[in-house]
């Protein structure tokens, strides 16, 4: 039980944590939305682009641009605004229907993972 309530505690201080650098929703943590430029987009510049960039797309799939997000890769769309559970990044970073991303590597931290899934589910916006 206890050790239960430790994890709530520590992902709920991760959260705050992230609403409280999130700077355009700093007023206001407890509904912060996830922020693409400041929270999404930095994971996929450390963890992805290596290769996933438009000179060099893995599967087709370049995430160092808006429109290489937007356009998805080979297997089609990225996400499903929305609809976290049903997008292919999120299945591809718990290693779903695929190799798990980043390819070859260590799977991203829950919070990083669940950040993306924020940001799709609060309608994917830049
Ligand atoms: C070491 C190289 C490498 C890294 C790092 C990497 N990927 Fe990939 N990724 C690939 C390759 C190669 C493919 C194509 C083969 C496949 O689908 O498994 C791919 C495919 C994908 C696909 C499927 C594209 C499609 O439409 O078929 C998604 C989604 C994806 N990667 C997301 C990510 C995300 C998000 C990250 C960062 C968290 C990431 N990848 C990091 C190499 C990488």
């Amino acid at each position: 039980m206890v050790s239960f309530r430790l994890v709530g505690l520590a992902a709920a201080s991760l959260l705050v944590a992230f609403g409280v650098l999130a700077p355009a929703t700093a007023r206001n943590p407890v509904k912060a939305r996830v922020s693409f430029q400041s929270q999404v987009k930095p994971i996929f510049a450390s963890k992805c682009i290596g290769c996933h960039s438009k000179s060099s797309p893995g599967g087709g799939l370049a995430l160092d641009s808006t429109a290489g997000i937007k356009k998805g890769g080979d297997s089609g769309k990225l996400y499903v605004a929305g609809k976290s559970s049903q997008s292919l990044i999120t299945k591809r970073l718990k290693g779903e229907g695929g190799e798990r991303m980043p390819y070859g590597g260590a799977a991203l931290p829950a919070a990083q993972i669940n950040l993306v899934k924020k940001w799709i589910d609060e309608g994917a916006k830049f």
